[in-house]
């Protein structure tokens, strides 16, 4: 069973400026909800329980945010307002909260090996909290992948195709299709023009890794605006032994972009109070 789950939190956020300027863009509510408390409820529901935070300067309301508000929790006590805390308070109660820094944004996988310190020699889950997943009939996304590593034991990535004129917004997996849902990866390729590739399967921000990514990053140089991609370091990773690309099931809201988020906020919204 995996028992960590990764969260890289560590970006600028810089689509959502000025508001990032003092607010962590995973702080960002979806209703009342901020998008890393849909990360660490999916996490949980895949049974990890442990969570660790890439975080950096200006972050520190992540942190606020899975402890105990003493001031606040004094002055709603007794009131109707009190339940309004009781899903985070479960969060606080099941879950084992851990962080570490990176001081130099250099991408997503020198992020990731900051994370090296809290992971420690296990295999673990991976959530980029600004991909919303949700999935009203079954399983969340990272509960659908820890199904799949049970039985294949190796890196997993999570992807979604995408209209071929936007594969260049995404890192693009092409592969041998193994089943319906699963795709052995023979090559990835970064936001590339729609000619350079044969796939529509785009990466999305759910990862299953396992620890030796670690190494791989260490020897990975800086790719694409001189950062460490992880893509790179799953493509070596890949070439010597089996990384499966899984299409999941469910909707993913690019919350990152303006755009996803407000149609995430107006889909939950349908949702909590039209009941569509
Ligand atoms: P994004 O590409 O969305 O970058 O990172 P960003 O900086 O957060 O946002 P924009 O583009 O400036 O608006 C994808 C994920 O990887 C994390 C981010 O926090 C986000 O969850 N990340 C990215 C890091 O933790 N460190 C990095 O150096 C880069």
């Amino acid at each position: 069973m995996i028992q960590k789950c990764l969260f890289p939190a560590a970006g600028y956020g810089t689509r959502f400026l000025p508001a990032t300027k003092a607010l962590p863009k995973e702080m960002l509510p979806i209703l009342t909800k901020p998008l890393i408390h849909y990360g660490v409820e999916e996490a949980l529901e895949a049974k990890m329980d442990t969570m660790a935070f890439i975080t950096g300067r200006g972050k520190r309301a992540l942190e606020d945010y899975f402890d105990i508000s003493y001031e606040l929790e004094h002055q709603i006590e007794g009131s109707s307002k009190e339940s309004l805390l009781d899903e985070i308070r479960e969060l606080m109660e099941k879950c084992t909260f851990t962080y570490a820094r990176q001081n130099k944004m250099l991408g997503l996988g020198d992020a990731i090996l900051k994370g090296k310190p809290l992971v420690g020699d296990e295999p673990f889950g991976v959530i980029l909290a600004d991909d919303l997943c949700l999935n009203e009939d079954g399983f969340g996304v990272m509960k659908q992948m820890a199904r799949v590593y049970e039985k294949y034991r190796c890196p997993i990535i999570a992807v979604m195709e995408v209209p071929k004129d936007e594969v260049s917004k995404y890192g693009i997996i092409e592969g041998d299709v193994i089943n319906s849902d699963l795709i052995s990866i023979s090559n990835m390729i970064e936001k590339p023009q729609p000619n350079e590739v044969s796939s529509n399967l785009a990466i999305i921000g759910r990862y299953i890794l396992t620890p030796d990514i670690f190494d791989i990053i260490e020897n990975t140089k800086p790719g694409k605006n001189g950062e460490v991609q992880i893509t790179d370091a799953l493509l070596t990773q890949s070439k010597n032994s089996m990384v499966l690309a899984y299409k999941f099931k469910g909707l993913r809201f690019d919350c990152g972009s303006i755009d996803g988020y407000v149609e995430a906020t107006n889909y939950m919204y349908k949702k909590k109070f039209e009941n569509v």
